[in-house]
This record gives C-alpha cells, structure tokens and sequence, in this order.
C-alpha cells in the first residue's frame, strides 16, 4: 500500500486517482466526496498522527507543502514502521541558494523532502519539476476570462512549463517501479516558451488572439501582493524573473520522453485540455 500525503492538491488528487485501489492518502481535512483510496485524517508536518495510515504499508509519497519542516522525521517514522521506499516530490531549484527559491516564502520544504528521501535509507526517488503549466491558471485565467488583454511581467522570460499528467506519470513510476530508484530526476516540459508564447498558445486553443502587455516589475508585484500573494513571495519570483531574463533557467530535458517512452506533452496540448478553465463561466 503506497501511503499519500498532500493528496488532497493538485498533484495529490491526480495521483490518488492514477493509484485507484492502491494508495492510503492522508489528509488534515477529510473531503466529504468519495475517494479512489482508503483515507486517514492526519498531519504530515506531525508525524505521529500518520502512525495508522503508515503501518503495513510499503511506500510513502512525500509532498514538500503538506510535510512541511517535518520531512526527516516522518521518514524516520516510516522507517520504523517498515516502510520500504519514499518519493519525494521536490522543485527544479533545490539545489539553489534557498533565499532564491520563492515556493519557500508560502512554507513548501523542497529541499528537505529531496534530501530526507536521498538520505532514508530507504529505497527512495526525489522527482524535481520545473514550473507546471498549471501555473498559467493562477497567472493569467482571471485576466483572460474577462477579456483579450493580458498584462503580466517580462514578456520574454522563458520557463519549460510541465504538464501535470507527465508530472504524475513519472510519479507513479517511481512509486511502483524499480528502474528509478535511487535518483533525483529533474523532469521539464519538452520546449522553452516565453511568457508571451505561452499566452498565444493560450488564445490559439481558445479561438481568439489574445494580446500581451508587458507590465513593469514593480507594478505587477505589487498587484499580485494586493491579490492576496505573501510579499516575500513575489520579491523572490521577481528577482527570479529578473535573474533569468538572458538565458532560461531550467531548458527543456528529455526525462519525461525516456521514462515514459512517448513524448511529453506540451504546452499547447495543456492549452487545449484547459480551455474551459479559461472561458467566462456560463
Ligand atoms: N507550481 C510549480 O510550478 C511547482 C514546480 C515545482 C515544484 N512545485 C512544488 O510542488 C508543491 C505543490 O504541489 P501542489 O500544487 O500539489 O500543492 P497544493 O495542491 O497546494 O497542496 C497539496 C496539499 O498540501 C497541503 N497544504 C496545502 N497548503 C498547505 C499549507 N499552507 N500548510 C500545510 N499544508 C498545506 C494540503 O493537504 P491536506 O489535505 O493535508 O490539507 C494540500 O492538499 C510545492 O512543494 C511546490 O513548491 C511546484
């Protein structure tokens, strides 16, 4: 039994969905829905209240935000309760100075669920993706469900955004299979887009060019602080933008097409799954 947590996100649901019959997920805040899994209340970032959900299981997921700073210990927890392998989930930039990482701003601990996997003892993989495609929804949906103007920072700047089925694919490969054990992979989308491109593609899969202002740093921080976004946050997505600009950070590999043995999918194609996502709603 491969034993979830964060199952409740983003790349939870799709895994807990991926793993129907086969995962135990761990949730602080039951959903009232059905799901595909059997499911434990508990904490991850207090490990001892995962002691149920982890006894007799084989495997455990570890997912950075849900964890939080309690990584070492609820592997070491794991451990003494006989769990044989750990995937952790972790980011492209973990190996970056931490002050330039911004997802460490909102609480996420990539860093230390990739090194307490690598150091478990146990058999054990640390997935690393750079950003997801998903990211555009919370970057541009609102914009473009009201109109055909988008305004957002740096025009140019360039990512190699992920799909998130590539992303949990490879997720359930490493916790069912035994070729990636042992291995940090750091996993990308298959093309460098600019924000620009992404946004056209974004209009192509609509039916309706859109257009791309570009925005001043300063002014678009300061919108995304008064959208709610913790400002220490933003302050490192920007400096990260602006460190970036010449050469992307993180281009393209070929991780996902050698792991899954078929393309990765791109940008356009998440484009055209999500268009709804982008529409005015009614
Ligand atoms: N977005 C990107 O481009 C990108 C790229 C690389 C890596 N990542 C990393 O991927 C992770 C995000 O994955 P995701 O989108 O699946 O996460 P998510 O949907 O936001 O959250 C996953 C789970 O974490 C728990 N959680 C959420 N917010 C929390 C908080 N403030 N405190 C404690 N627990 C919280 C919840 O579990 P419960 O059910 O227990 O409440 C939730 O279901 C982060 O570590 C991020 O840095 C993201």
């Amino acid at each position: 039994m491969i034993v979830l947590t964060g199952a409740t996100g983003l790349v939870g649901r799709l895994l807990t969905a991926e793993l129907a019959g086969r995962a135990r997920i761990v949730t602080r805040t039951p959903p009232a829905e059905a799901l595909p899994a059997e499911v434990f209340e508990g904490d991850p970032s207090r490990p001892e209240t995962l002691t149920d959900a982890l006894r007799g299981a084989s495997t455990l997921f570890l997912h950075p935000r849900a964890v939080g700073d309690a990584a070492y210990e609820l592997v070491a927890l794991a451990r003494d309760l006989g769990v044989r392998r750990v995937v952790a989930l972790a980011a492209a930039n973990v190996d970056d100075d931490l002050a330039a990482q911004p997802s460490r701003f909102r609480g996420d601990r990539n860093k230390e669920a990739d090194d307490a996997a690598a150091t478990s003892g146990l058999e054990w993989v640390s997935v690393r993706p750079s950003s997801f495609a998903l990211n555009a929804l919370t970057a541009w949906a609102g914009q473009i469900r009201a109109g055909d103007d988008v305004r957002y920072v740096h025009a140019g700047f360039e990512e190699s955004p992920l799909h998130e089925r590539d992303l949990v694919e490879v997720l359930v490969r490493a916790l069912v299979d035994d070729d990636l054990l042992g291995r940090r992979i750091d996993l990308t989308g298959p093309e460098s887009l600019s924000h620009a491109e992404m946004v056209a593609r974004i209009g192509t899969a609509l039916g309706r060019p859109l257009r791309f202002h570009e925005v001043p740093a300063e002014a678009a921080a300061r919108g995304m602080i008064a959208s709610g976004l913790p400002e220490p946050f933003v302050t490192a997505m920007m400096a990260r933008y602006a460190a970036h600009l010449a050469k992307p950070q993180f281009p393209p590999n070929a991780e996902v097409e050698k792991i899954l043995g078929r393309p990765a999918l791109t940008f356009a194609e998440w484009a055209a799954e999500h268009a709804a996502d982008f529409r005015p709603a009614g």
